[in-house]
């Protein structure tokens, strides 16, 4: 038995601090800086998540065992680099190998370097350039372009224009500082086209395995409409990715990124996560992220049938090779309860009601943006919840998922309607 750190607030910290939970091998079990609902799955310490000497003083004077991170931020600024100086156990890359999230422009460069199949990219620093870039693309008939501002954006920063005008006002925005620092430098790249879907894999830097796939739901309204968002929904496993696409994946992809942080010495102990863009010519990432998805994490995580805190610590302490993965076959969905308004701006602290309702469904409902006030649960983020099920089959998760659904309400929430709606014509 050990006791574990996870450090985050979010949807995705929960189903990890939930799971953990559940794992035999896991003692106490702590969430820095958590919310109102991980609270009731581990004991919430108010440390914040780019905190790195606090959030390590307190993993050495509560003898943590584990410490496992969950948003990228902390990874950026080096959270790892920071454990490992101290001798602590920790999931997740040093800083550098962040950088492959942290950065468009190194994560583009090392996947053409290591042949992983991605979109062809030019890179820009100068706004005439890559505005004569942009003219020259759809002179010669490209379908659209894809502007991408370098650094972290929050997921922002990313402008898909199907036409020379958006993409114009694309590379306008970045270089008229809406991303701040990150829109400096950038890349114009290929527009592709296919159905997404999330692969997340662990790796210790000399195993790879990939965990089940999913697929999330960008955009804000029904039939893939509106705006985009952190995520309205996620759910595993993705029909899209067959048995064979998941072998060239593995091979394409999985081996070659392995390869890769090898050769340029990139410390990686944790969990790698490809967007990959199914199109007619194969599977193509459109990004890496160094950590779990969010909400893909929900829907995965609640289909893993093994012990999550041993395959993190051995994730962690470089025995990966020793995991062998089980999963429960029945599919899950993550449906996201959202406050009005978002992604733009909402109204915050309205009573949130029948939590318990929906949990008595037999639906785990993971909290992202929840406080209590005066006794009471309130939603205080964009998205609130991550209302999770599974079913014996996609049609089931489906049906419970939003049962656990109806019995929630607060003022003005919302929520998509047809998340998963995508895998249940593809198995039709
Ligand atoms: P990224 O942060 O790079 O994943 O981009 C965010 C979203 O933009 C992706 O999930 C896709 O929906 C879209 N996107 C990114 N790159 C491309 C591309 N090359 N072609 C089409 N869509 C893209
Ligand atoms: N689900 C998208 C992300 O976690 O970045």
């Amino acid at each position: 038995m050990m006791d574990i750190l996870v450090v985050g607030s979010g949807g995705r910290e929960h189903a990890i601090c939930r799971r953990l939970r559940q794992s035999p091998s896991t003692g106490k079990l702590y969430c820095a800086p958590g919310n109102t609902g991980i609270a009731a799955d581990a004991e919430c310490v108010n440390i914040g998540v780019s905190e790195l000497d606090k959030l390590a003083d307190f993993a050495v004077s509560h003898k943590i065992g584990l410490t496992v991170v969950g948003p990228e931020v902390p990874l950026c600024e080096g959270i790892t680099d920071v454990f490992m100086a101290r001798g602590l156990n920790i999931f997740g890359p040093a800083k550098a190998a962040a950088a492959l999230e942290g950065s468009k422009t190194f994560a583009k460069k090392f996947m053409q370097k290591y042949n992983i199949p991605t979109a062809a990219a030019e890179f820009f620093t100068d706004e005439k350039n890559a505005l004569e870039y942009v003219d020259k693309l759809f002179a010669d008939g490209a379908k659209g372009a894809v502007v991408k501002a370098d650094g972290l954006a929050a997921g922002k920063g990313v402008i898909v224009a199907l036409d020379k005008e958006n993409a114009i006002r694309g590379v306008k925005e970045c270089f008229g500082g809406n991303f701040g620092k990150a829109g400096t430098k950038i890349l114009i790249e290929e527009c592709l086209f296919g159905e997404e879907a999330s692969i997340l894999a662990l790796t210790d830097g000399k195993t790879i395995i990939p965990l089940a796939s999913s697929q999330d739901h960008k955009r804000l309204l029904d039939d893939d409409q509106g705006p985009n968002t952190g995520g309205m929904g996620a759910y595993s496993p993705a029909p899209v990715v067959t048995p064979e696409l998941q072998k060239t994946v593995n091979e394409e992809v999985l081996n070659r990124f392995l390869k890769g942080i090898q050769a340029e010495n990139l410390f990686f102990r944790g969990v790698i996560y490809a967007g990959v863009m199914v199109t007619e010519r194969g599977p193509k990432v459109l990004e890496f992220n160094v950590r779990f998805g969010d909400p893909e994490t929900q829907a995965i995580l609640i289909r893993l049938e093994s012990d999550l805190a041993e395959v993190m610590l051995k994730t962690a302490t470089g025995r990966l090779n020793e995991v062998e993965l089980n999963w429960y076959k029945d599919p899950a969905v993550c449906v996201v309860m959202a406050s009005g308004g978002y992604p733009e701006d909402y109204k915050k602290g309205y009573e949130i009601s029948g939590l318990k309702e929906a949990e008595e469904t037999g639906a785990a409902v993971f909290h992202a943006g929840t406080s209590l006030k005066d006794g009471k649960v309130v939603n205080t983020g964009g998205r609130v919840l991550g209302v999770t099920a599974r079913g014996s089959d996609i049609s089931e998760a489906v049906k419970n998922a939003y049962k656990a659904v109806s019995k929630i309400h607060w003022q003005d929430c919302f929520y998509r309607k047809d998340i998963a709606a995508k895998a249940i014509s593809r198995l039709k």
